[in-house]
């Protein structure tokens, strides 16, 4: 039996994956098992930060594998506090709690909002608003607090406490505000999942705006545009607002599962003993991956990702197939004329990874991708769409 036969057999089938084994990469280049060379351009949605197998920080992560692998979070480790300290300083943000995946960061996030209204206010304040066309993950509370219907089946019940309201269309906003006892508003400045949509400016200011009127916590879901994605550290610095909370995953530890829910100094104290734990949340190792990745996450690359990110749009935007392309950095949303998942094929025939996101071509290639690697695949993309 080949693999694609074991693994339709032996693994709960519900991922609809590519006739694509990848053995082994370097940076933005992976090859299959017939030596088939590929292109990057999806870096494991948004989690190869600096590609695959990056050799600092396979150094990074070994070092403190071979010394401590993990102790619970009975006891301090210094990988967990040092990288808790360098999220809080780049941030300014004043404390963080670690766990294992974007869902759970957003868990850590609904808990703590739902405590600072339940402190204050008592327990009939808990409604939270997301966004239509959002994606938080695949909890069942995740999952109620995404706003898109098909994924509000077959599971229920579901948590209750959301409310789902129209991206840029602050009228609403207000309304659903008034209407319901909310805690919180949760959003993500750019729906990675929903089409690569990125929220107005003015907005997302008159959400922070309406958030501190009615003492409501503004949570920004940063799981897929966080560490450097779009850019910036983290999208919010884009947008000139300061988060209550905000949650990461995904890119953090460039390729091992990690967590972090980030509080504010106005909830840092939110959430105390007993209330919250991860047996896992804050490993060593993967602390020590992101210590990593974080540390190089500096000026210098950030202006990187903007250049490569206005590279690929002025190579694509006027190509005949190209309606349009969205986002920010290297989070990029591309409208084709054709079926995006048609392309998205064609493209792996060529050598390209690449994803989507609804009807669009998603492109998040890892942050370091080199200029050559880019333009090899870029122009294999003109290809694609001309
Ligand atoms: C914005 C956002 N939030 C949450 C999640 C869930 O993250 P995870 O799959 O790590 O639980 C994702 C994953 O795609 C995401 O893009």
């Amino acid at each position: 039996m080949n693999i694609f036969e074991e693994d339709k057999k032996y693994i709960v089938n519900t991922y609809k994956r590519f006739p694509l084994a990848l053995i082994r990469g370097t940076g933005a280049v992976a090859y299959d098992e017939n030596g088939k060379k590929y292109i990057d351009l999806g870096a494991g949605i948004a989690v190869n930060t600096f590609g695959f197998s990056d050799s600092e920080w396979v150094k990074a992560v070994s070092d403190q594998l071979s010394v401590l692998q993990h102790t619970s979070n009975l006891y301090y480790t210094k990988p967990q506090v040092a990288l808790a300290k360098m999220l809080c300083e780049r941030t300014g943000m004043s404390k963080v709690f670690f766990s294992n995946s974007g869902a759970e960061a957003n868990e850590c996030a609904i808990k703590g909002a739902r405590k600072y209204s339940s402190d204050r206010y008592g327990d009939d304040r808990k409604v939270i608003i997301t966004l239509k066309n959002s994606f938080h993950g695949r909890t069942i509370t995740t999952l109620s607090a995404t706003g898109q219907e098909s994924f509000h089946q077959h599971f229920g019940p579901f948590t209750d406490g959301f409310v789902h309201a129209e991206a840029n269309n602050i009228k609403e906003m207000r309304q659903l505000i008034s209407r319901h006892p909310c805690c919180a508003l949760f959003i993500e400045l750019i729906q990675g999942e929903g089409g690569v949509n990125v929220l107005d400016t003015n907005y997302v200011k008159e959400l922070a705006e309406l958030a501190r009127e009615n003492d409501l916590l503004l949570i920004i879901d940063e799981v897929q545009t966080g560490n450097g994605r779009t850019g910036t550290l983290f999208a919010y610095q884009n947008y000139g607002i300061s988060p209550d909370i905000v949650t990461t995953a995904k890119g953090l530890c460039g390729g091992l599962p990690f967590g972090a829910t980030l509080f504010s100094k106005k909830v840092s104290d939110v959430l105390s003993f007993g209330d919250h734990g991860s047996t896992f949340g804050g490993n060593p190792v993967c602390a020590a991956g992101a210590l990593n990745i974080l540390s190089r996450i500096d000026d210098a690359l950030l202006a990187d990702v903007r250049r490569k990110g206005e590279y690929i749009r002025s190579e694509l935007i006027n190509l005949p197939k190209v309606k349009s392309i969205s986002g920010m950095g290297l989070l990029l949303g591309i409208k084709t004329v054709e079926n995006a998942a048609d392309l998205v094929a064609r493209g792996l025939e060529r050598g390209i990874i690449m994803l989507t996101a609804k009807n669009k071509l998603r492109l998040l290639p890892p942050l370091n991708i080199s200029d050559s690697d880019l333009s090899e695949a870029v122009s294999i993309l003109k290809e694609l769409l001309s």
